[in-house]
């Protein structure tokens, strides 16, 4: 079984054990697919939890690296004077990106890269914040995508993170089980707790609140604390 082949578990000194289903190959296979369809089907449904997440961006805010950023989908939301980073492992969705950054002519976009979030190129400390909008649930290796956001962005910096995060019980749980069909199609992860991010080493939760969807996404606001 090679790496790419076997879905990841992070444990030990890098906090507790996060399983998830989603593989690299499977994740660039399947946003090849939704890539031409996806501002459509999943634009207006998650838009209002990607504005929570980019109004809740500290004053002052000049550098971000947006993790996962697909299509590009929120590029336009960030404020001109906040430059941003965006990178992700599906080349379909980086070419919508790219051509939205051209065709709205957003000068603060520094760059697009291809890459995995579990594997940054981008020195310590290189942003104040960085941004996984629907992607913590998604991505190959949750622990170690957290791990790497908080090495690139400045001690008291901030990661911001929305998503729809497993609840054990009340209204969310319903609502949960009501969208798994919907959560299916773009290979969600649906194990992951807030308090499951929460435990990782390196970042203090400032706040869970519901940004979305009758709270169904959340949006978790991280500082940096190494
Ligand atoms: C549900 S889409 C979210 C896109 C966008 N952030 C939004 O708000 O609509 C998940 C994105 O995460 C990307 N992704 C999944 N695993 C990744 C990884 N390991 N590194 C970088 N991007 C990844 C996918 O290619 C896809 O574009």
């Amino acid at each position: 079984m090679t790496s790419e082949e076997r879905a990841r578990t992070v444990d030990g000194d890098d906090g507790p054990a996060i399983r998830t289903v989603m593989r690299a190959k499977d994740v660039v296979d399947a946003y090849a697919r939704w890539a031409p369809v996806y501002d459509a089907v999943f634009g207006p449904i998650m838009e209002a939890a990607r504005k929570t997440a980019v109004a809740a961006l500290p004053a002052g805010t000049e550098r971000v690296l947006e993790v996962g950023v697909g299509t590009g989908i929120s590029l336009p939301d960030y404020p001109a004077a906040t430059r941003v980073v965006g990178i992700d492992l599906s080349p379909d969705m980086l070419e919508k990106a790219r051509r939205r950054v051209a065709e709205k002519r957003l000068a603060n976009v520094e760059a697009i890269h291809e890459m995995d979030a579990a594997r940054l190129v981008f020195p310590e400390s290189a942003f104040d914040a960085a941004m996984a909008m629907y992607v913590m649930t998604v991505v190959p290796d949750p622990a170690r995508v957290m791990a790497e956001m908080r090495r690139v962005v400045r001690p008291g910096g901030r990661i911001l993170v929305v998503g729809h995060f497993a609840a054990d019980a009340g209204p969310r749980r319903l609502v949960a089980r009501a969208l798994t069909p919907f959560g299916r199609l773009l290979g969600w992860n649906t194990t992951i707790t807030a308090a499951t991010l929460a435990a990782l080493p390196g970042t203090r939760l400032l706040a869970d609140r519901p940004a979305g969807l009758g709270g169904f996404y959340r949006l978790l606001e991280f500082e940096v604390v190494k």
